[in-house]
């Protein structure tokens, strides 16, 4: 039996409880996998009442649900929800809330979700510590944090020394919503539970690794935040760094949280510094000018509303690295992200080596192709691995062919990232969390370019919105001939070279 919960909102007003987080409780709500006592309440500075706030949150989900609101549900949800007026930097605000949990008549698990600026996380949980609103005498308290998780090594410590003076590590669900998506969690399934696999999983037969995550749309209302942190910031120091250690992690001895987590951090333990002098050949940055996206003409990031004045934020970062251990040493890793760029993909593409040649010499097959393994995050999350076969005919040509291992059929629906995190708080798993641990030594990687950056300014190179990035992005591969992969589909030869 799931247990009952108070799920406590702050920012419950912004853009991340709005397209996430309620529609996931919604969901969850509708598939019968919250408990009948379970309740959300809603927290804001907006001069709003719980009325008012049910107008909205229908609004919401409409617009995030269309057909698939359910109007029965609805008003199950809606009874479940409460909105709470109060500013977090007001004193009032906390025995208000206090009071609040605890006459109105509402479950004694508490979560917390932090959907608020960064810099509000440390004051928000001495506000809770103050008033004993974390304290766990009559059921648990659990607080959820939104990533960025600091915005630099020193920051990282500070935040965790402040929190962690209210509360233990077990309360503490630091969130990275890629590892709640589902091929994400199938990378372990499909590494670790089939045997023809393993054996080909290291530096012997691989030859590099790519992981991409594209956005076709641009830096949109969160210039504020954005342009003080980045694409290393944004994407690749969370994000793409968690979906590296789950790529070249060791098989846990369990499926526990901590297992899964030592092994995490190992890789990021064992990824090769990048000297300061050594940046420029192991990371790029580049910032998007205007463009076209899907025929539209759209502005460049120094034109978008709140950006500043000749910004040198990138909204392009790139990065060649290397996991010094055994299985991977010498295989290179390169992690790319962008906004603004010619689709809207998310991609672990693994290059295998290239057969011997011999066998073949003399015949139209002469030049053998790289058998490939795709990982497909989004949009379309599937798991494809790319042969070389015979073309039919008298000729020995080939062509490349594509086996799909996708794991959801088409009757199946996804579910989303933040229904099964949502989830996982309430049932005190933290396996899809991040550990302190993992936080700071991600933050160790990414530092030091973090900082040449920052020592040496701009201008950035730009890149027409609407493209693939920089071709000067290219001088972080190792050999001529690698390319960035991003397509699900086989590349046949027309397009070698116009893949960048
Ligand atoms: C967020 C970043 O963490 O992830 C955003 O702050 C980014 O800038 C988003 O757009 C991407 O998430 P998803 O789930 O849309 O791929």
């Amino acid at each position: 039996m799931r247990d009952d919960c108070t799920y406590v909102i702050f920012g419950a007003t912004g853009n991340l409880a709005r397209i996430k987080l309620i529609p996931a409780l919604y969901q969850l709500d509708a598939k019968g996998l919250l408990s009948a006592s379970t309740r959300i309440v809603a927290t804001g500075r907006r001069d709003w009442d719980t009325t008012r706030l049910h107008a909205e949150l229908e609004q919401w989900l409409s617009d995030k649900l269309a057909e698939r609101l359910d109007s029965s549900v609805l008003e199950r949800f809606k009874q479940r929800i409460s909105y709470f007026r109060g500013d977090l930097v007001d004193d009032a605000t906390w025995p208000a809330l206090h009071d609040f949990l605890n006459s109105a008549d509402l479950p004694r698990n508490i979560a917390y979700y932090m959907s608020i600026r960064p810099a509000e996380f440390s004051l928000v949980i001495a506000s809770l510590g103050r008033v004993g609103l974390l304290k766990q005498d009559d059921g648990w308290r659990r607080v959820v944090i939104e990533k960025p998780f600091g915005y630099d090594l020193e920051s990282a410590r500070s935040l965790q020394q402040a929190i962690t003076r209210h509360l233990d590590e077990e309360q503490i669900y630091r969130i990275d919503h890629y590892l709640g998506k589902g091929t994400v969690q199938n990378v372990l399934v499909f590494r670790f539970a089939n045997t023809m696999l393993e054996p080909l999983w290291n530096r012997n037969y691989i030859e590099h690794i790519q992981i991409t995550h594209s956005e076709s749309l641009g830096v949109g209302t969160r210039a504020a935040y954005y342009d003080g942190s980045g694409a290393m910031r944004d994407m690749i120091q969370s994000h793409l760094l968690q979906l590296l250690t789950l790529v070249a992690m060791e098989p846990p001895a369990y499926m526990d949280a901590e297992s899964l987590r030592d092994e995490k951090v190992k890789v990021l333990k064992s990824l090769r510094p990048i000297e300061p002098s050594a940046v420029d050949a192991h990371a790029y940055r580049a910032q998007y000018a205007s463009g076209h996206i899907d025929g539209t003409d759209v502005p460049g990031y120094l034109q978008e509303s709140g950006v500043p004045d000749g910004s040198t934020t990138e909204t392009y970062a790139a990065m060649k690295l290397y996991v010094d251990n055994w299985r991977w040493r010498g295989v290179p890793i390169y992690l790319r992200t962008g906004k603004r760029m010619a689709e809207r993909q998310s991609l672990i593409s693994i290059c295998f080596r290239h057969p011997p040649q011999q066998f073949f010499r003399g015949t139209s097959a002469s030049q053998l192709k790289q058998n490939w393994v795709l990982l497909g995050i989004q949009p379309q999350d599937c798991m494809r691995m790319e042969m070389t076969v015979k073309q039919p005919g008298l000729d020995m040509r080939t062509r490349q062919t594509s086996l799909d291992a996708s794991f959801r059929r088409g009757d199946e629906t996804r579910i989303d990232a933040y229904e099964e995190l949502l989830l996982d708080v309430i049932d005190g798993d933290r396996s899809l969390f991040l550990r302190y641990d993992e936080v700071e030594h991600a933050w160790r990687v990414v530092d030091p370019v973090i900082r040449h950056w920052a020592d040496t300014p701009g201008p950035l190179t730009q890149y027409a919105a609407g493209t693939w990035g920089p071709e000067e992005c290219r001088r972080l591969f190792e050999k001529p001939e690698q390319q960035w992969r991003h397509t699900l589909r086989p590349i046949d030869d027309s397009e070698k070279g116009s893949l960048c």
